[in-house]
């Protein structure tokens, strides 16, 4: 990895600035206790009023339905998640049950984003690849696998053992590295608003 554009500004868990999305996986097939320990800790993610508006479909390469899955992804997605060992769709629930009846749920895509965060750190910490996708067939999705539309389509995200930079084709070789972020003076202000 490359030190220089990881590097954090104070000192902090190794954990956080270590993890970053590759798309070179290895085709390794991920057992399912792993997953489920994925799911798992992507459960106790925090979520307002503790709705826990998320819900996860997962398919691992072996199942029959994996060409189905891969199919949702774009093109320029769908070539390296091929080697994935699982994809798991990550949904939200807009609202929430109360006793005056359903209310919108504001925070529900907020609280899924807490979730995969717990989801990929926990991952890292296993050894584990992941990598989000925004860019797939929303519809299709949704028609495909009858999800209600009360429930938004957030990210699909590949899992999988991370390999080789040969292992992509040629025109994602380059991209196959870890991001820089902004410098916390660009995203950090004391007392009032000093963006942008
Ligand atoms: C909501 C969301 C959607 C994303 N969609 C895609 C995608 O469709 N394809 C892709 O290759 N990466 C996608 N990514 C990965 C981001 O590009 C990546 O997380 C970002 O560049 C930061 O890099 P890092 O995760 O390696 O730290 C997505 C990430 C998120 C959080």
């Amino acid at each position: 990895m490359s030190a220089a554009v990881r590097e954090p500004q104070h000192e902090i868990e190794p954990l956080f600035h270590t993890r970053w999305s590759a798309r070179a996986f290895t085709g390794e097939a991920i057992a399912d206790a792993t997953l489920y320990t994925l799911f798992e800790a992507a459960r106790w993610a925090p979520s307002g009023g503790n709705g826990q508006p998320w819900r996860f479909v997962y398919i691992k390469r072996d199942h029959v339905d994996w060409p189905l899955f891969l199919g949702f992804l774009n093109e320029r997605n769908r070539i390296w998640a091929s080697r994935a060992a699982a994809l798991v769709l990550l949904v939200s629930r807009q609202e929430r049950e109360t006793p005056e009846g359903p209310k919108p749920a504001r925070s529900h895509s907020f609280d899924a984003g807490a979730a995969w965060s717990n989801f990929a750190h926990q991952a890292h910490l296993l050894g584990w690849g992941t990598r989000a996708m925004g860019g797939f067939d929303l519809a299709r999705t949704r028609t495909a696998l009858q999800i209600p539309e009360v429930y938004a389509l957030e990210v699909f995200i590949a899992v999988g053992r991370v390999g080789d930079v040969e292992m992509l084709p040629e025109d994602l070789r380059a991209l196959e590295k870890p991001n820089g972020r902004l410098p916390l003076d660009a995203i950090v202000s004391e007392g009032r608003f000093a963006f942008t």
